[in-house]
Order: C-alpha cells, then sequence, then structure tokens
C-alpha cells in the first residue's frame, strides 16, 4: 500500500446551497486559507453558480466541479447539463451518483455508469459515490455491495481513463447525519472500492486510483480519517460551507 502512488483530493459538495455573490464572497475567503494546500482542492457547485465560482476561484488553487451531469451530448432532456457545456464552463470535476441522487431522483448503477462514461469522455474528472445504507450493513452486505457498484460504475471506462476518476466511498447513514464512519470504518469501506478496481484492473492500477471517504468528515474528525492508508481524501457537504472548517480540513489533508 503506497500513498505517495496517488493523489490527495478535498472536494467540497455544496449541493443546493449559495446563491451565485453567495458562491463568490465564499470563494473569495477561502482562497487564502488554502493556498498553501499540498493536496488537490476541489468545490462541487450548483450548476448556477458555476460562472461566479470559475470567476472567482481563477489564479488560485481552487478547482471548480459540477454536482452532476446527464449521460447524452444534446437533445431533449429538460433541465438537463451536458459534459461539453460544463467543460466550456469551466468545470473540471463532476460528483456523479452521489446517494441523493439515488435516492431522490431515481439514480441507478447504470445511469451513474453512463453519466461516468460522458464525464470521461469530455475530458472531465469524475468523483463517483458509492456507499451502503445502514439497513445494507446491519445484513452484512458493505463489501458486496462497494464491490457491486463500484465495478458497474466503472463498466467500459479505461485504464487510461481511470486516471481522471475518484471514487468517494460515502456510507448513506454518514451523510449530512453528524455520524461519522469510524476511522476503521472508511478505511475499511475504501479498502472494498480499492479491491474491486483491482479485480477490474489489477492490483497496480488499484494503487494509483484515488478513493474519498465522505460522510459528516469535520475539522474535528479530517485529521484520524485522513491518516488512514486508503484515505485519500474527502469528499465534504456541511464543512465546505465554511471556510475556516474547510480550510482545516485541507489543512489537514496537507500533512
Ligand atoms: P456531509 O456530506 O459532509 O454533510 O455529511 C457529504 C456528502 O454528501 O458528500
Amino acid at each position: 500500500m503506497n500513498k505517495q502512488l496517488r493523489k490527495t483530493v478535498i472536494a467540497g459538495n455544496w449541493k443546493m446551497n449559495k446563491t451565485p455573490e453567495q458562491a463568490k464572497a465564499l470563494i473569495n475567503e477561502m482562497k487564502p486559507l488554502v493556498a498553501n494546500a499540498d493536496c488537490d482542492v476541489v468545490l462541487c457547485v450548483p450548476f448556477i453558480d458555476i460562472p461566479a465560482a470559475v470567476e472567482a476561484a481563477k489564479g488560485s488553487n481552487i478547482k471548480i466541479g459540477a454536482e452532476n451531469v446527464h449521460f447524452k451530448a444534446s437533445g431533449a432532456y429538460t433541465g438537463e447539463i451536458a459534459a461539453d457545456m460544463l467543460k466550456e464552463a469551466g468545470v473540471e470535476y463532476v460528483v456523479i451518483g452521489h446517494s441523493e441522487r439515488r435516492t431522490y431522483f431515481g439514480e441507478t448503477d447504470q445511469t451513474v455508469n453512463l453519466r461516468s462514461l460522458a464525464a470521461l469522455n469530455a475530458g472531465l474528472k469524475a468523483i463517483i459515490c458509492v456507499g451502503e445504507t445502514l439497513e445494507q450493513r446491519e445484513l452484512g452486505y458493505t463489501e458486496t455491495l462497494l464491490k457491486y457498484q463500484t465495478k458497474m460504475a466503472l463498466t467500459n471506462v479505461t485504464k487510461e481513463q481511470l486516471a481522471n476518476v475518484i471514487i468517494a466511498y460515502e456510507p448513506v447513514w454518514a451523510i449530512g447525519t453528524g455520524v461519522t464512519a469510524t476511522a476503521e470504518q472508511a478505511d475499511e469501506g475504501n479498502g472494498f472500492v480499492r479491491a474491486a478496481i483491482a479485480e477490474a484492473y489489477g492490483a497496480d492500477v488499484a494503487e494509483t486510483v484515488t478513493v474519498q471517504y465522505g460522510g459528516s468528515m469535520n475539522a474535528g474528525n479530517a485529521d484520524e480519517l485522513l491518516a488512514k492508508a486508503n484515505v485519500d481524501g474527502g469528499l465534504i457537504g456541511g464543512a465546505s460551507l465554511k471556510a475556516a472548517d474547510f480550510a482545516k480540513i485541507v489543512e489537514a489533508a496537507s500533512k
């Protein structure tokens, strides 16, 4: 296991928060606080905030991401956004298959796969989310489910494209609940994801893929989580809406 082989990436997921003006203000507040980061720093923002966020982040080490992307290039898909639209707007990353999309908007392993392919084929970096519910964990399905979701999401993704893939292990029971997985649970879950990648692409390749943990990661628990061998960064919801908290997580990842 060699953490040096992969990038540590701290990504904020703002969800449905912040207007464009508020986005600009928050990014301007964050910029000096994360300027010395020794990890990649990403903010995934609502579609409407993207132009303001890209403008505000210009010249800094903050990269901008979107929170979803459609799998078709164009067409009659009211309300959807295509990968080349994101690319042209200056977006570099996109969150795909977040559990809120799976739970509230009918996202399936198949659509997660199609969206991932669309993002990767357009040259975007995909942050693909996987994770078990509490019920699935209690029934003992965590490993099976994480491996299945990971392999399904990566169907037809080439070895070369894998360089632009980040998998975020987000136990559904830990998202927005204040209940964080223990560092051991996070490390184990991330390990299952890496094992699935190893089964599909080989162990050497799996060692190079960034696997984040997400779910109530905050300024207080980031150090312990990020110290784990399989935890290569975090996908941060609530704590990414506060500049000081987000900066502390970036600092923990930079150690
Ligand atoms: P949380 O969200 O940090 O607020 O738990 C994480 C996520 O949903 O990506």
